[in-house]
């Protein structure tokens, strides 16, 4: 049909911007789909063409309040990581037969709520594992070289002179990488690691406590890339940051609920490890106020790893696959299961 995003009749719906669908005689029901966020590239086109599209228009996503309301008429959501799905809002949405997240990761979701009803739910895996190694590699590097403090020292006028003692860091080169979960993201970091000559530890799905504390105790720097679970929750807590080296830099680029913030705020204070890059952290955002902020030797970005143009568009592409799949009655492309 070739209709693009703006061709659309536009009304007003509930809080977001509305684009309704174009029924034809053999194409499968309109369905009203409620979007959470509006998203980079033309992928939400495609759906506008086949469905009643609105798209939250904040830059700030709904409260849960808002989302379970948005949500109470819908066939179709495509939700963020932002977004609580929880089995309260599953069941305010009677209608609902469609969840396509747009994200890899899928703990924001209650998957058994969603397979208790049926509902398919979505997620855009491998599109983003390229960026997000990128960026653990880039937050990696930043840490060992101390690039923020010596930016800092540039612009705040405190760069008098070349000096051998300052703004010394750690070798990247030949130095251990410890990667703590081995699947898509992990082994892209591996790849990047080798170009570097690291050496590189990883844990595999059934490594058990005892071989991770192996791994953190020989590693230089700890990247994580497991997913959230509530066996992972928390997986570097005081007793796993004890067993790093004092020069060892832990990198989250996956969940901030992987890190007990608290036991690592005190670590970095008490100079137990010697830095932390998080892209990740519970909440997001920090609070201006919140402690961790003011431990030493810590770089914090604003989950940013999937943020290239490249990876966001292929994303809203898969998520936008997995809706029209679900709501044409086939399987979707990249479905999770509980
Ligand atoms: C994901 O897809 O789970 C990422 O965290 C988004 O950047």
């Amino acid at each position: 049909m070739g209709i693009v995003f703006d061709s659309h009749r536009t009304r007003s719906r509930g809080a977001g911007r509305y684009l309704e669908g174009a029924e034809t005689t053999e194409s499968p029901p309109v369905a009203y789909c409620f979007v959470s966020r509006q998203l980079p590239g033309p992928a939400l086109g495609r759906l506008a063409e086949r469905h009643d599209v609105e798209i939250w228009p904040s830059r700030l996503p709904p409260s849960h309040e808002e989302l379970t309301e948005q949500v109470e008429p819908a066939e179709g959501l495509l939700s963020m990581l932002t977004d609580r799905v929880d089995a309260e809002l599953i069941a305010a949405a009677p209608r609902l037969r469609a969840i396509s997240n747009y994200a890899v990761g899928h703990d924001n979701i209650d998957l058994e709520a969603a397979a208790a009803r049926d509902i398919p739910v979505g997620n855009t895996p491998g599109v983003l594992t390229d960026a997000t190694a990128d960026l653990a590699f880039a937050l990696l590097m930043a840490a060992a070289r101390k690039l923020p403090e010596a930016d800092a020292a540039v612009r705040e006028g405190d760069w008098k002179t070349w000096e051998p003692e300052r703004y010394l860091g750690a070798d990247v080169h030949g130095a251990t990488l410890g990667i703590i979960g081995f699947g898509r993201i992990g082994q892209a970091v591996a790849e990047r690691a080798q170009g570097f000559g690291m050496t590189i530890l990883h844990t595999t799905r059934s490594s058990t406590a005892e071989d991770l504390d192996d791994v953190l105790r020989q590693c230089d720097f700890v990247s994580l890339h497991v997913p959230l679970t509530p066996a992972t929750h928390q997986l570097i807590d005081a007793h796993a940051l004890a067993q790093m080296k004092s020069s060892a830099i832990v990198i989250n680029t996956a969940r901030g609920e992987l890190v007990d913030q608290k036991a690592l705020t005190r670590a970095l204070q008490d100079k137990l490890i010697a830095g932390a890059a998080l892209d990740v952290t519970v909440p997001e955002p920090l609070p201006a106020d919140d402690p961790l902020l003011t431990a030493p030797n810590l770089i914090v970005t604003p989950h940013i790893g999937s943020a290239t143009q490249t990876a966001r568009e292929r994303m809203a592409d898969l998520a936008v696959d997995n809706l029209l799949a679900a709501l044409d009655g086939r399987p979707m492309p990249h479905q999770v299961r509980p």
